[in-house]
């Protein structure tokens, strides 16, 4: 045994929607463990923000990136430039926000849009996570990607992105990235930060994960739910916020059942075809 941890856990502890049911949680500190763990059937699991996890729980193997997977290391790689910055490697565990507070005090800019997001590196990565002020593959250089057949290092040019999206596969685990960000201040890069935080303000401050549906088309779906008349609609202990209706909020012992069902009354009222964001575990 490479000496990962493993322990069954709920998953509700994972999730900023605070629901999911009990897996086996396998917490890997390096690569030899990361091999161990995915040698059985997994889901590698982030910062848990983007997730409806079923009360159930999971037959498959949890796996969270801890040790090096959690090390950022910010010094200037010999790729910079005097204009640009290209860092040393940031763990996929490493949570985003300490991340962007660090970029601020360096006055490294680039990854400002994703203010407020609260995942993990890797997650972010994986479905280019951000918003209209900017995105996570617009600050990066490098990614590092593992999977059972092996590790591979890869440029994002490799990898066509776009709107929520990127081509990296499903369990694909982002283990790693480098940035490259431009050189700058804290002040300018607070400024740009302030101001993607204020397109927050109508947004609830309670346990969710995010918005529920990508835009169609660049239209906001929280705009089409709410003309559906749908704000504040309650089924168990999940409600439609009636601050942004593409949130869902749990009030509290909210179940995965109470959110899918939401989910469905949203599809059956509103008449746009919309694509969920989050994921449905399982
Ligand atoms: P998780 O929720 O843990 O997982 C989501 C998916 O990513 C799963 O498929 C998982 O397997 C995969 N994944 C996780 N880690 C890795 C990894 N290391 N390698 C490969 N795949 C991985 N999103 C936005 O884009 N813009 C926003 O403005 C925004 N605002 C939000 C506000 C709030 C209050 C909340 C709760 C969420 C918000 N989100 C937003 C949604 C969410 O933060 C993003 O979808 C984020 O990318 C999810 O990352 P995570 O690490 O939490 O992933
Ligand atoms: N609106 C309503 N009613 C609502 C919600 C919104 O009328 O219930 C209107 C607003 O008044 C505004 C317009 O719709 O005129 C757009 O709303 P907002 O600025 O809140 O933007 P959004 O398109 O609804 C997007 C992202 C968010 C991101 C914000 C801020 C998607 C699906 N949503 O929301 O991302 O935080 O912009 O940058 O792209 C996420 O992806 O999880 C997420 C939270």
């Amino acid at each position: 045994v490479s000496g990962a941890k493993v322990e069954r856990l709920p998953l509700s502890r994972f999730t900023t929607l605070g629901v999911g049911g009990e897996a086996e949680v396998w917490t890997v500190s390096d690569h030899e463990q990361l091999r161990e763990a995915m040698e059985a059937s997994y889901r590698i699991l982030g910062g848990g923000s983007n997730l409806v996890v079923a009360d159930a729980g999971l037959g498959e193997r949890v796996i969270r990136l801890g040790g090096e997977f959690a090390e950022t290391d910010l010094e200037a790689a010999p790729d910079s430039t005097p204009e640009h910055f290209v860092s040393g490697w940031v763990g996929g565990g490493v949570p985003l926000p300490g991340l962007l507070r660090k970029l601020r005090g360096l006055g490294l800019s680039g990854l400002e849009g994703t203010v407020g997001v609260p995942a993990q590196v890797g997650g972010a990565v994986w479905m280019n996570a951000g918003t209209r002020f900017g995105e996570m593959f617009d600050g990066l250089f490098e990614l590092e990607i593992a999977a059972p057949g092996g590790v591979r290092q890869l440029s994002p040019s490799d990898l066509p992105w776009g709107y929520r999206h990127s081509a990296i596969p499903r369990n694909h685990i982002v283990t790693r990235i480098r940035l490259k960000l431009s050189r700058s201040t804290p002040e300018t890069v607070g400024a740009k930060m302030e101001q993607a935080d204020l397109a927050r303000k109508g947004q609830p401050k309670m346990r969710t994960p995010g918005c529920a549906f990508k835009n169609p088309g660049g239209v906001s779906a929280g705009k089409l739910i709410d003309e559906a008349g749908l704000k504040g609609q309650q089924i168990g202990q999940a409600m439609i916020s009636p601050e942004h209706a593409n949130f869902i909020v749990n009030l509290g012992g909210a179940a995965a059942s109470d959110v899918h069902a939401l989910l469905a009354l949203i599809r059956q009222r509103v008449g746009i075809q919309m694509e969920l964001e989050y994921e449905l575990w399982p």
